[in-house]
């Protein structure tokens, strides 16, 4: 039997890239436990350097904590957070090297070490890896029907201070996820074309 895969087929296509949008409102449609649930267990599968997995999230669905919420966002995302049915408060831990021991047994001991000595080496990869997860998140919300509205609008002492306290965890972007009001879209602005951004050698 063939190991070499298939592309997806353009319906999925279409969901995952081509059709889908960034939504600046929602409809009422609620979110359940289980589908941000699914939503984490989907993207947790998708790579980091070393399996380092340095994000971390805090999933606001309650009014209270939209209220924490509310004065740490820049005003132009203000509205459309309140509204939204979940907002996802994207963090990461500036200390992700303590976990090592569990997603990379095999190279923990060195690789803490080398994090350790170097705190700028262990911040590019909490930050570049906690990115990388914030897209996987984008993505694997939009595989399961919903779509997003990701913001980097945001005050991040503010964010830090209610939803991350000790000082370990830091904010990166927040992302409102539900099922988006297709009147809220701006529209399409143009994207580079391969030739102006890429070259094969
Ligand atoms: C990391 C990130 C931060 C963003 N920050 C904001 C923001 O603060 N406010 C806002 O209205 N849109 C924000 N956006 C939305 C982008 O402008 C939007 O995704 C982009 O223009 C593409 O839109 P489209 O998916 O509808 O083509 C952000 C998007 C990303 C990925």
């Amino acid at each position: 039997m063939s190991t070499v895969k298939k592309a997806v087929d353009d319906a999925a296509l279409d969901q995952l890239f081509r059709t889908a949008r960034t939504y600046n409102g929602w409809l009422p449609t609620p979110v359940s436990d289980a589908l941000i649930r699914q939503l984490y267990d989907t993207l947790k599968m998708a790579p980091t350097s070393g399996n380092c997995n340095p994000m971390r999230v805090v999933f606001v669905k309650s009014p209270e904590g939209k209220k924490k919420l509310l004065p740490g966002l820049k005003p132009a995302n203000a509205e459309k957070t309140m509204q939204a049915p979940v907002t996802a408060v994207m963090g990461y831990d500036t200390e992700f090297y303590e976990h090592l021991e569990l997603l990379a047994p095999h190279v923990a001991k060195d690789r803490r070490a080398n994090y350790i000595a170097d705190p700028e080496l262990a911040q590019r990869a909490a930050f570049r890896n906690a990115t990388l997860q914030g897209a996987y998140m984008i993505m694997a919300a939009r595989a399961l029907g919903l779509d997003c509205g990701p913001m980097s609008g945001i005050l991040h002492d503010v964010l830090d201070h209610e939803f991350f306290p000790g000082g370990k965890v830091v904010s990166n972007f927040i992302m409102n996820i539900g099922y988006g009001d297709p009147a809220s879209v701006r529209p399409r602005a143009a994207r580079f074309e391969f030739d102006d951004v890429c070259t094969i050698i």
